[in-house]
């Protein structure tokens, strides 16, 4: 049975165990209202990007918030990479460095602490929905994953407790982001860019069947990314970041 209390301007619900809290919110996508949020303790399907597993033990954070209607569906990736950043500023709030590999991964140390996924819709009516997983205490093993391994706030330094995260990244991720119809970056592209993961290095770049291997250079206002590549600067909107084409995340 979910209880719930209000945190400003989001009603927050808490679960000890859901399958996704993404599913969770799509489901009750009509019935909740505006900033519904859900905290669980354990996910037992969570769900990372492009159709991968989010392992979800006991001892990390696992939250989807609700904005409907959504924010203007070009700002989709900003809303995520804005939630990076969010994320990274509270590490470095205790002295541990993080840097946001794009499109919107939250890296320690070479190892993947946080993933978000945004998801929106329009029917039955207009929503977006943030979900952001962290690993708290626990890293999940994740063998598939060649490089990039999980690893947790605790690895690095005293964890936070999840409702105490949760109130902390809504008020970092509110003062960021006031108005719905703004661009969620307007305020963080130096910031954005300065921890930005293998900024300045040789990556590749693997989108559907294909690898283009370039220099980070930055991301753009739109969330885009752009490479130095061997015929001169491309920008990307999709696309998973390797160090050697070999790799898969
Ligand atoms: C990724 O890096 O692939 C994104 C991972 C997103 C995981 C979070 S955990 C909370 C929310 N519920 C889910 O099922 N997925 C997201």
């Amino acid at each position: 049975m979910a209880e719930q209390y209000k945190l400003k301007r989001w009603l927050i619900f808490t679960e000890d165990s859901v399958t996704s809290t993404q599913k969770w919110v799509r489901e009750r996508v009509s019935a909740l209202s505006d900033r519904t949020a859900i905290l669980a303790g354990v996910q037992t399907a969570g769900r990372g990007r492009s159709g991968r597993t989010w392992k979800s033990p006991a001892g990390g954070f696992y939250a989807s918030f609700l904005l409907k209607p959504s924010p203007p569906i070009v700002l989709a990736p900003c809303v995520s990479l804005l939630a990076a950043v969010v994320l990274a500023r509270l590490l470095k709030q205790r002295s541990i460095p993080a840097s946001v590999k794009w499109p919107n991964d939250v890296i320690v140390e070479g190892k993947k602490v946080a993933g978000i996924i945004a998801e929106s819709g329009s029917f039955p009516e207009s929503w977006f929905i943030l979900g952001i997983g962290i690993n708290l205490t626990e890293s999940p093993s994740i063998p598939e994953r060649k490089f990039l391994p999980a690893g947790s706030w605790l690895e690095f330094g005293e964890a936070p407790a999840a409702g105490e995260l949760l109130e902390k990244f809504l008020g970092e991720f509110d003062f960021c982001w006031r108005n719905r119809e703004d661009n969620p970056m307007d305020g963080i592209m130096e910031e954005l860019n300065s921890i930005l993961w293998r900024k300045g290095e040789q990556i590749t770049l693997s989108r559907g069947g294909d690898t283009f291997p370039g220099v980070v250079r930055q991301i753009d206002g739109d969330g885009s990314l752009v490479l130095l590549t061997d015929g001169g600067e491309r920008r990307f909107v999709s696309g998973e970041l390797l160090t050697v084409p070999e790799e898969r995340g």
